[in-house]
């Protein structure tokens, strides 16, 4: 062929992390086969739906397959029976939304992937160590990236002090995906007032919301003049293992604006264009997950995976091992032992415990040498690979 491809392509990692270390598992349990290998690598949940939310979705794939309630093509942005739920989950934790400010996804990385549809070419600013979406989306569609690094030092929460007054984009995760690490109120409304100063825009990414115990904000509209500035994108994965259902929803509010252009109608368009909304019956799930009830049911879920992360906190406390998260968040960030580099302490971790986790540096430079556990395993495979760390660190 003589087409032109996308040459930004070939500025990102020929494979996507997750992908990656997929392929080393793989190639390991082909020469140990018999390796009883636990999986604290990917953040993807393990516990089955609560029993509301597949009941619902079973009720409403049978109203698909009867004349009178079947239903064709669903709304772009979402039924709104959803959308008010989503607005009612909000106003549950003090957020006040318009309902023509939500749009329904089929889960939080693929309005990540999107948003830079209908973003021009600003400075993209990520703090690193990242979830790899950000970047990898922004670099494929030609975008400069500047990292704002995180350290032990700022304990993994980045803040704007010593960036320029420029307007550009800015990414922002918290609880955040890989470190754990959760911006308090006053942090947020630092960020807040530099983009609203700077006249930059913050892509607010909540999918760990739900994982706040300590009071931290769960949604970057409990700051004041937020919704002049961000963009909040969030998801029912972790909340309400939705992993394998996929859906989400993004928040656009009203007062996003650009001269007389309005981010929201941007969005409508693109979504209008791209777009063919979630389907029905997974609609109605997220709608049952999102009641009071179907939250309570979740939360059941939630505190099984706390279980798994206190296990694992306790022990680093007790090894005095350092590490971020794991208190309103699935993921523990630990620093490898030994000064070992991430992927040494992947493989070395892999070879003699059979424990997948993820090497830091898949997010970014800024995170060599640290390593990510998730608490999605079963309390006893967690129990297990907490004995068999025991040992070995
Ligand atoms: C992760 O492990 O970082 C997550 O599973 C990624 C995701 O939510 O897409």
């Amino acid at each position: 062929m003589k087409i032109k491809i996308n040459e930004n392509f070939k500025n990102i990692k020929e494979n996507y992390l997750f992908s990656d270390i997929n392929k080393r598992v793989k190639a390991y349990k082909s020469t140990h086969p018999d390796a009883d290998i636990i999986r604290l690598g990917i953040g993807d949940v393990t516990l089955p739906l609560p029993k509301i939310v597949v009941d619902e979705m079973a009720k409403a794939s049978i109203e698909m397959g009867a004349k009178e309630t079947f239903k064709g093509y669903p709304p772009e942005y979402g039924y709104d029976f959803l959308r008010e739920m989503v607005v009612d989950y909000y106003k549950r934790n003090k957020v006040t939304l318009d309902l023509e400010d939500v749009f329904i996804s089929d889960g939080a990385k693929s309005d990540i992937g999107n948003i830079v549809d209908i973003l021009g070419d600003n400075d993209i600013y990520i703090p690193n160590p990242v979830y790899p979406v950000y970047v990898d989306s922004n670099l494929m569609s030609g975008r400069k990236v500047y990292y704002i690094e995180g350290n032990e030092k700022n304990k993994f929460l980045p803040m704007p002090d010593g960036l320029d007054c420029k307007p550009k984009v800015i990414y922002l995760c918290s609880p955040n995906n890989p470190t754990g690490a959760t911006y308090s109120y006053d942090e947020l409304v630092k960020w807040v007032e530099y983009a609203y100063e700077s006249g930059s825009l913050i892509i607010f990414d909540s999918a760990y919301e739900a994982f706040i115990t300590d009071g931290s904000p769960r949604s970057i509209y409990q700051i004041p003049m937020a919704k002049h500035v961000a963009i909040e994108i969030s998801s029912l994965s972790k909340m309400a293992g939705f992993t394998g259902i996929r859906c989400g929803f993004t928040i656009i509010p009203k007062e996003l604006t650009v001269g007389d252009t309005s981010i929201n109608a941007l969005w409508k368009r693109r979504c209008a264009t791209k777009f063919n909304g979630v389907s029905y019956p997974v609609q109605r799930a997220a709608y049952v997950a999102l009641s009071p009830e179907g939250v309570e049911e979740s939360k059941k879920n939630l505190a099984i995976y706390k279980k798994n992360t206190e296990m694992l906190c306790e022990l680093f406390d007790k090894k005095g091992i350092w590490y971020s998260g794991g208190k309103n968040s699935p993921y523990i960030w630990m620093r490898c032992p030994n000064g070992m580099k991430s992927f040494e302490f992947f493989d070395y971790l892999l070879d003699k415990a059979n424990i997948v986790g993820t090497p830091g540096v898949g997010f970014g430079e800024c995170g060599e040498g640290y390593f990510r556990l998730t608490s999605f395993a079963s309390n006893e495979d967690t129990k297990k690979a907490v004995e068999r760390l025991n040992k070995l660190l």
